[in-house]
């Protein structure tokens, strides 16, 4: 299996959440007890991805920097890339042009929560060669997201960016997996209507040469967006509702670093996570025995 990367896309402007994020980047937003950005970064964790990179704004930079540092407290590497303007979603393959060389690579939105038992296993799972490998869920508003159209088989024969007549109730959530071809493919893009380099535009020149694959993600899986307040709160009482329930974190990062044995014990009891006077502090020291 080629060697796998991951970026998440952590920019734009985020005005719909204005004034919230006027001085506040909105992935550092809380989504209940830890900032949003942990909860894209524990996906990727979870698939076994150990080398990140993360986009931001030029103003967020440091906020960044000073959360998550080079990734060493989480046993992996994390570099950071800014994006000057929020020029659409696949501009993000040609910002990691240094960082992917020729490998492939996921591409999960800052935003976008997804919450499963066995998701990360599963994402490890995915056979992926070349192409593009995408997920597919069932949502009841399939006009505000890329939306795409099936024949009978359940193959793939359209995809539509927030279309007003959808086409199935089938839509895609930001997490992508592209080969390396991504960065050339995006650069022969035009701009859409709203001056984006679109993601489903990328998306739609892996379908034109059969090239595109998707995975549903079954009602197992919770995939949350976190684009509007209400959606932010809607997220954040769904974290605070399981986490009190099952007495776990959803998206600890020292958690899942032991777990996938990437940190030691002692080098646990090091991180200045674990004298956090906070819950999760609580929950790290728990995690040694
Ligand atoms: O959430 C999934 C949806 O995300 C997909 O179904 C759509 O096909 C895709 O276009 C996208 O739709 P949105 O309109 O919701 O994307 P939005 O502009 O809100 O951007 C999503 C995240 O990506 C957001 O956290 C900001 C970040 N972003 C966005 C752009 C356009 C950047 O960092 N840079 C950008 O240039």
């Amino acid at each position: 299996m080629a060697e796998r990367k991951g970026i998440i896309l952590a920019g734009g402007r985020a005005t719909r959440m204005y004034p919230i994020t006027t001085v506040v980047s909105k992935q550092l937003l809380p989504i209940f007890d830890k900032p949003m950005i942990y909860y894209p970064l524990s996906v990727l964790m979870l698939a076994g991805i150990r080398e990140v990179l993360i986009i931001v704004n030029p103003e967020d930079h440091n906020s960044f920097q000073e959360l998550l540092g080079d990734g060493s407290n989480f046993g992996i590497q994390i570099t950071y890339k800014i994006q000057l303007e929020p020029k659409g979603i696949a501009e993000a393959f040609v910002i990691a042009e240094d960082f992917l060389k020729n490998d492939a690579s996921f591409l999960i939105l800052g935003d976008n929560l997804f919450i499963g038992s066995g998701l990360g296993r599963n994402l490890s799972q995915v056979e992926f060669k070349y192409g593009s490998h995408i997920f597919l869920y069932e949502v009841d508003n399939p006009s505000d997201y890329g939306n795409v159209e099936m024949n009978n088989q359940g193959q793939i024969i359209g995809i539509y960016e927030k279309p007003l007549t959808p086409k199935s109730k089938y839509v895609v959530p930001g997490l992508y997996i592209c080969d390396a071809t991504a960065r050339e493919r995006v650069k022969n893009l035009k701009p859409s209507a709203r001056g984006e380099l679109e993601i489903t535009d990328l998306l739609k020149t892996y379908l034109e040469e059969n090239l595109l694959t998707s995975t549903i993600l079954t009602r197992g899986t919770v995939w949350l967006d976190t684009g509007s307040a209400r959606n932010l709160y809607t997220a954040s009482e769904y974290v605070r509702v399981i986490q009190e329930r099952q007495g776990t974190q959803i998206a600890c990062l020292e958690e899942i670093a032991l777990l996938n044995g990437w940190i030691t014990e002692s080098k646990l009891k090091n991180l200045p996570s674990f004298s956090f006077k906070s819950p999760y502090g609580d929950y790290i020291r728990n995690l040694v025995s």
